[in-house]
């Protein structure tokens, strides 16, 4: 076998990397792959049956299969896997050679490898990609930023193995430096913050209202038809039906309430404080797992602390009516605040990010692909530089007919004591921003009292300080 006919090399064959692997080889390219762990190497081998597809059992082997200019992806864990693999090839690799890191890495590691990278001649692509294993096999929605010109070399592969709505591949060239793993991080940001929603729209339908799981199972999936079409709300009705096999029941009432997280949705919030871009639904989103996992304190605490005894008294298919809508209205928040911190980020970083496109490479694939999505897309066709999703017109006709349905919700939550802090943030960022006046007028008052920081007045130009009280 010719031994530099390999068109891309896969460091890390998890079954992420495996599954992208198998899924470039149905599309014609020949890849070989490497991982210290020879297992993964032979279950590469045996499930692509060799074609197309070549195990390599050395770093050295895998270098040498490759054609020039080498594109080497790796599929290995954020952070210090990363920078491990990048150390080991770099010495094989030669000026005009790629290195594309295919995982959920920070965005600041990834301008840091593009830094140094880019000082050696050698490439460097942060490619955000989102669809878990099944995405990775059959066609995952991918993020890329980093050269342009580096793209160019794997855009046929990419837009290949990408998934396609309307024909249209789920990829596309994002822009500069660390684009597509900030790109990758709002995207995970948003999928916390849906999650954290649909799953307070469950704890208001179980504890509040009795719901069967056979009657969850119809609610998600009767919504999975309409408005709120989406790839979680699939999943979310399927979850309902999966049996316990081994103890009876259902499966979803035995998983423990403790939510864990690998970061990327911290990371969103964090950056998102750090560049002054209110992003409540999805803080709120990390803050609730964080808070699942207090579960002993909240064992304790359930014993001191007392709420309403009330239970919900209202019609059943009235609550899914007025839920449905309020978690639409929750939903295009959540999108609404992600797509602010883009726009605020691809400024600050100088991405030059094109909402649009985001909009379109998230319609299929990716975790938070949802039927909603065409909509964004099209707001931002209709207005590129539109500051808030919030008042494109669509979408805010949508928010303004709908708000009723939210505060019915949480006023139900309210009176029954059931948390539902993600539909709140939902419906202050709205009450928010949709007010002229907001009441920071007394905290500069109150900054100057204290601390003689000064304010501005709305009668006169300048920067002013009193001496309080005297
Ligand atoms: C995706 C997912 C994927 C992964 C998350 C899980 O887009 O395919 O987001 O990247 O499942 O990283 O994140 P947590 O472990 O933080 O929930």
């Amino acid at each position: 076998m010719n031994e530099s006919k390999y068109d891309i090399g896969m460091i890390g064959l998890g079954v992420m990397g495996r599954n992208l692997v198998l899924n470039m080889a149905d599309h014609k390219f020949s890849v070989v792959g490497f991982d210290k762990d020879m297992k993964k190497v032979d279950a590469l081998e045996k499930e692509s049956g060799g074609k197309n597809v070549k195990g390599a059992r050395s770093l050295q082997e895998f270098i040498d299969s490759l054609k020039k200019p080498k594109a080497v992806m790796m599929l290995v864990p954020a952070g210090e896997p990363v920078d491990a693999v990048i150390k080991e090839v770099l010495p094989h690799l030669e000026s005009g050679d790629l290195i594309i890191d295919g995982g959920n890495s920070h965005f600041v590691d990834t301008n840091r490898h593009e830094k140094e990278l880019s000082q050696k001649g050698i490439h460097f692509l942060g490619v955000g990609i989102s669809g878990g294993e099944k995405g990775a096999r059959f066609g995952p929605s991918m993020m890329p930023g980093g050269p342009k010109g580096a793209y160019a070399t794997v855009q046929p592969i990419f837009e290949a193995v990408a998934a396609k709505v309307n024909g249209d591949p789920c990829v596309t060239y994002l822009g500069p430096g660390s684009a597509g793993h900030y790109v990758k991080a709002v995207h995970n940001g948003i999928e916390y913050a849906l999650m954290e929603l649909i799953s307070e729209t469950y704890n208001l339908f179980k504890k509040g209202s009795n719901f069967s799981n056979d009657e969850l199972h119809q609610v998600y999936k009767n919504w999975n038809e309409g408005l709120l079409e989406s790839f979680l709300m699939e999943i979310t009705e399927k979850i309902f039906l999966q049996p316990a096999d081994d103890a009876g029941g259902r499966l979803i009432d035995l998983i423990k309430d403790q939510a864990k997280q690998k970061g990327t949705g911290k990371w969103t919030s964090q950056d998102a404080m750090e560049l002054q871009v209110p992003v409540p639904i999805i803080d709120m989103a990390v803050d609730m797992r964080d808070m699942s996992g207090y579960k002993e304190e909240r064992t304790d605490a359930a014993k001191i602390l007392k709420g309403p005894d009330a239970k919900l008294s209202e019609d059943k298919e009235k609550l899914i009516g007025k839920m449905e809508s309020a978690l639409y209205f929750a939903m295009i928040t959540a999108y609404a605040q992600g797509m602010a911190l883009l726009r605020k980020a691809s400024d600050e970083y100088k991405y030059n990010l094109n909402p649009e496109a985001i909009a379109r490479i998230w319609r299929g694939g990716c975790i938070i692909r949802a039927r909603l999505l065409e909509d964004i897309r099209q707001a931002f066709t209709r207005k590129a530089d539109l500051p808030n999703l919030m008042v494109d017109q669509k979408f805010a006709e949508e928010l303004n007919k709908r708000q009723d349905d939210v505060r019915f919700i949480i006023q139900l939550a309210v009176k029954t004591g059931i948390p539902v802090p993600g539909f709140m943030a939902a419906l202050s960022y709205f009450d928010s921003y949709r007010n002229e006046w907001l009441p920071a007028n007394l905290i500069q008052a109150q900054r100057d009292f204290f601390g003689s920081h000064t304010y501005e007045r709305i009668d006169k130009e300048g920067i002013f300080h009193t001496e309080w009280g005297k």
